[in-house]
């Protein structure tokens, strides 16, 4: 069900959807379980040019994928492999990976812009012909020795990012572009010792082994998709040791956190000038809405202050150059997720607040606040 969920439902017949994301992610394994699903009903076809027919197979037994109506090929010629697709005709198509792929009547070698451009320009037409859905897999790669998945992402209909940081068994599944849904859903797993597992309460993963009664940590609220994610955002506020204080972000938009430092030394009397100053959004996650400005802010000054957030308490809300917090959307959905995760107070934007529901307003404690200043007084209250 994630996986439909980042698909916008399902897989569409004919439909050709990439798999982008760094070697090791889990792309190869995401798919061969996919293919597992479908083959319950359905013929499938995956094609390697990537492992042996051997070491897939091996997977496949450790990840327990049915293997009766699966068939699979290592081959890399795209001539060969459109031809097989037309005899077989498969219910469903997985090429792994695209940057093996090559057309033999084009000299460059595989990987190449050409050869990636070219080989995903025939898979689609098969595709299209055929009414298959394929899948392809495209390894992004920082130094850019191969052709990353940007350079197709164009010609398919849905493009799909997996994320994460490979040290931690989180992953994100993100669509960037689908013409048959919404972009920016996403889906969570967890990398398993058997495969992918669905991870059905994102919040409370995200939440687990958060330090209590410790400053420097405020929880989030955002919106990924259609759902709201609660994330703990973590700031470290500690003297300077050299001229220039050091500022670093994890999960969150440098820059932006740099403006918010300015906006609390200008607007609310928080000063860091001669302070190094360390963001970090723990599991993984990227915030990247403006929703998550004041939790980044109470986390440094929580820390910066020293003084502990309850850990009962959330905050959201997007913070403007006059050090205002401007109102959000989706309010009410993420005081929902706050209140069905146990929290007890939510702090937040003034404008937002005639929106709630009554029935919000009684079952949780809702601090409006219209300044920084207002919030961190709101949010280090004690009962
Ligand atoms: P893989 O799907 O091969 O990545 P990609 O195709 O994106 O390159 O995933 C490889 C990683 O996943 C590898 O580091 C081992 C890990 N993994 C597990 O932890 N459990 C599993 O059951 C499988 C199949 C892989
Ligand atoms: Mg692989």
């Amino acid at each position: 069900s994630e996986l439909d969920r980042v698909l916008g439902g399902g897989i569409v017949i004919g439909s050709v959807t990439l798999i982008g994301g760094e070697p090791g992610i889990g792309k190869s394994t995401i798919l061969l379980q996919l293919c597992g699903e479908v083959s319950k009903t359905k013929n499938v076809l995956y094609v390697t040019g990537e492992e042996s027919v051997r070491q897939i197979k091996l997977r496949a037994v450790r990840l327990n994928v049915p293997e009766d109506n699966i068939s699979l090929v290592a081959e890399s010629d795209v001539d060969e492999i459109c031809g097989l697709i037309e005899s077989m005709k498969p219910d469903l198509v997985v090429i792994d990976s695209i940057q093996t792929m090559r057309c033999t009547d084009i000299s460059s070698s595989s990987g190449t812009v050409s050869q990636v451009k070219e080989s995903s320009a025939r898979f689609l037409n098969v595709a299209k012909t055929l009414e298959i859905p394929t899948f392809i897999v495209g390894h992004v790669n920082k130094d850019g020795a191969i052709a990353g998945p940007k350079v197709m992402e164009h010609i398919v209909d849905t493009v799909l990012y997996f994320e994460g940081d490979k040290t931690l068994p989180y992953r994100v599944l993100r669509a960037v572009k689908n013409r048959y849904g919404s972009t920016n859903e996403i889906g969570m797993f967890d990398m398993t010792g058997r495969g992918l597992a669905q991870i059905e309460n994102p919040s409370q993963v995200m939440l687990e082994g958060r330090p209590i009664g410790i400053s420097g940590t405020c929880v989030a609220c955002a919106i990924e998709g259609s759902r709201p994610i609660l994330a703990e955002v973590q700031g470290l506020v500690t003297a300077t040791g050299f001229g220039t204080p050091r500022r670093m972000s994890t999960g969150f938009d440098f820059n932006r956190m740099a403006m918010l430092i300015a906006v609390l030394e200008k607007r609310a009397g928080f000063f860091f000038n001669t302070m190094d100053a360390y963001i970090n959004v723990v599991s993984g996650l990227r915030l990247d809405e403006p929703a998550a400005d004041l939790s980044v802010a109470m986390a440094l000054v929580s820390s910066l202050k020293d003084a502990v957030i309850g850990d009962k308490v959330l905050a959201f809300g997007e913070i403007g150059l006059a050090g205002e917090i401007r109102a959000v959307s989706h309010c009410e959905q993420r005081v929902q997720e706050a209140g069905r995760l146990g929290f007890q107070r939510c702090v937040i934007p003034f404008h937002n607040y005639k929106s709630l529901s009554k029935e919000l307003k009684k079952e949780l404690d809702i601090v409006p606040v219209r300044t920084v200043r207002d919030a961190f007084s709101a949010l280090t209250v004690k009962e």
